[in-house]
């Protein structure tokens, strides 16, 4: 079947008042409001007593809790009953069901921008971009189930042989996401194993199961069946096990640490029941390379966003910044004059560039790595940390030199820069250290000289590879997303192959 003409969601003009009126109100609305964030199964929300945070303030903005394992079963139950009517439905009816999410996420942007920045500390550009890729992920993957799911695809074969492929749901999938896009990362994982014609036990970060719930009730409201999602919160180390080892489980779509991957697949590994896939979108140490034929203005400009803004909590950010030692003295003065200008704080006024760090243990990793810094490194830029808000978790952005990538074993993750200085001759050993990380997700480069950024992007091993521009906000269908090595699986989220991976494929071969 043919898709259907799609256009990416449009954003809103942050500097227009008229346009950020109903954004700014919704906030307001919102403020002192507490939520109720438990699990959510076959439609009805459970009991909820655990607080949750705003990061920006520590004001409680609800309640959440850790899904009990009793409550867990009824939902595979239920989901292992509602898949095989939800995967019969077909691509074309699935389809119209994740368009009228993606209607719904419009309708409501303001509030659900709203909740983002009081539940996740996420400014409100962040909140907005965030939902305008929710919103893409429904309709890009609505277009995917209309044109694989809906008819099955003519093979050849010999004279008096019939082939065809059908794609069809795996099952149950369990889509685990992270907090630092709570709604586009859930909502991608969530819609793509749906319109693939498989039932859902959506499990969000802890810290923020109340966006994740929201998303949920208007995925209900637009016609997903209640028993074929089924929202299951609560914290790895408490809902982890019985989701995962239940033998009934038939795929994981997994976005998180490169630790918990690890760990989610041994315990795949060991599972009764079939052999169930992983799908695994992890962390990043991610590099940008800045050779002497660089813009000096742009590349500053591209390394504030790349590195600073979302608070450094995106996987794709920069971490290491490569500069050739002719221009770096430059440059460097160029970048420190920037980062003064940055402003850290609360994340629902519109003139904020970095808001919180997600929570304290977030806190307390940057502030002992800036400690380890402070020995290990040269300070280039030191927040002062007496502009910093009195409450709430907030983390100043760094930049440090350092010598050698070999000191930095992890990733960090925040508003955290290091810089690296290399001479002409060593840009492919620049490369080979690039790679030897293990990581391959996002690289930047900044050169201008002609058939460069070929020759390196044939030799760096990432799945995002960005010339003369920034590193971060993938836009779905643009530039599909997803690493290799310690950073994922693969498929490509927002990419033309993700539906694949949750599908079963099956061929129906008849001797006429
Ligand atoms: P995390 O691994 O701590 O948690 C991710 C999710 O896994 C959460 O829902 C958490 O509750 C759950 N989890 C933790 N332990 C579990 C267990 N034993 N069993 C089942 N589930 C478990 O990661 P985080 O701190 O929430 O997110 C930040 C990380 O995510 C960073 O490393 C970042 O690079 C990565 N990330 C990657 C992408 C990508 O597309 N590659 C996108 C966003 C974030
Ligand atoms: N997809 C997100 C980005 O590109 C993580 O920044």
């Amino acid at each position: 079947a043919e898709a259907l003409p799609r256009k990416n969601s449009h954003g809103l003009e942050l500097t227009d008042p008229i346009a950020t009126k109903p954004l700014l109100e919704a906030v307001e609305a919102i403020r002192g409001k507490q939520f109720k964030g438990g699990p959510i199964i076959d439609g009805v929300m459970g009991e909820a007593d655990l607080p949750v945070h705003n990061p920006a303030t520590g004001d409680l903005v609800g309640y959440t809790a850790n899904t009990d394992k009793h409550l867990i079963d009824r939902a595979y139950t239920a989901a292992v009953e509602a898949q095989t009517a939800w995967d019969r439905l077909g691509g074309n009816e699935r389809a119209k069901i994740l368009d009228r999410i993606a209607e719904l996420y419009e309708k409501h942007i303001h509030d659900l921008t709203a909740l983002i920045c009081m539940e996740a500390g996420r400014t409100l550009n962040d909140g907005i971009s965030e939902v305008r890729e929710a919103v893409d992920f429904c309709r890009y993957y609505a277009n995917g189930a209309r044109q694989h799911f809906s008819e099955p695809q003519p093979l050849p074969g010999p004279t008096g042989e019939s082939n065809q492929l059908y794609l069809c749901g795996r099952g149950v999938f369990v889509a685990i996401s992270p907090w630092n896009f709570p709604l586009a990362i859930f909502t991608g994982q969530v819609v793509a194993a749906l319109a693939s014609g498989n039932a859902v036990l959506a499990k969000p970060a802890e810290q923020t199961p109340l966006i994740a719930a929201r998303a949920v009730q208007l995925m209900h409201e637009a016609g997903v069946p209640e028993k074929v999602l089924h929202l299951i919160t609560g914290t790895g180390a408490a809902v982890g096990k019985p989701l995962i080892e239940d033998p009934r489980l038939s795929g994981v779509a997994f976005t998180g640490s490169t630790e918990t991957a690890r760990l989610i697949n041994q315990q795949l590994a060991m599972k009764e029941g079939p052999i169930t896939p992983l799908i695994a979108e992890t962390g990043g140490q991610n590099v940008m390379i800045v050779d002497s034929t660089a813009l000096p203005e742009q590349v500053v400009d591209d390394v504030i966003q790349s590195a600073f803004l979302s608070a450094g909590q995106r996987c794709s950010a920069l971490r290491i910044l490569c500069v050739q030692d002719v221009i770096a003295d430059n440059l460097l003065e160029m970048l420190k004059g920037a980062c003064k200008e940055l402003t850290l704080g609360d994340p629902s006024k519109l003139e904020t560039d970095i808001g919180p760090v997600i929570d304290e243990k977030a806190l307390s990793m940057l502030e002992r790595h800036r400690a380890r810094m402070q020995k290990e490194a040269k300070p280039l830029f030191t927040f002062d940390d007496s502009k910093k808000p009195a409450k709430g978790t907030f983390f100043g952005p760094q930049v440090v030199e350092i010598e050698d990538f070999s000191l930095l074993e992890r990733e960090v993750f925040g508003p955290f820069l290091h810089v690296v200085r290399f001479k002409a001759e060593e840009l492919e050993d620049v490369i080979r250290r690039i790679n030897a990380t293990g990581y391959g997700l996002t690289f930047g480069l900044h050169s201008r000289i002609e058939g460069r950024a070929h020759a390196v992007f044939k030799r760096v091993k990432v799945g995002n590879c960005y010339v003369n521009r920034d590193m971060v906000g993938a836009v779905v269908g643009v530039n599909p997303f997803g690493g290799q090595g310690l950073s994922g699986t693969g498929p490509k989220a927002g990419g033309p192959h993700y539906l694949f991976r949750f599908a079963n494929e099956k061929t129906k071969t008849i001797n006429t």
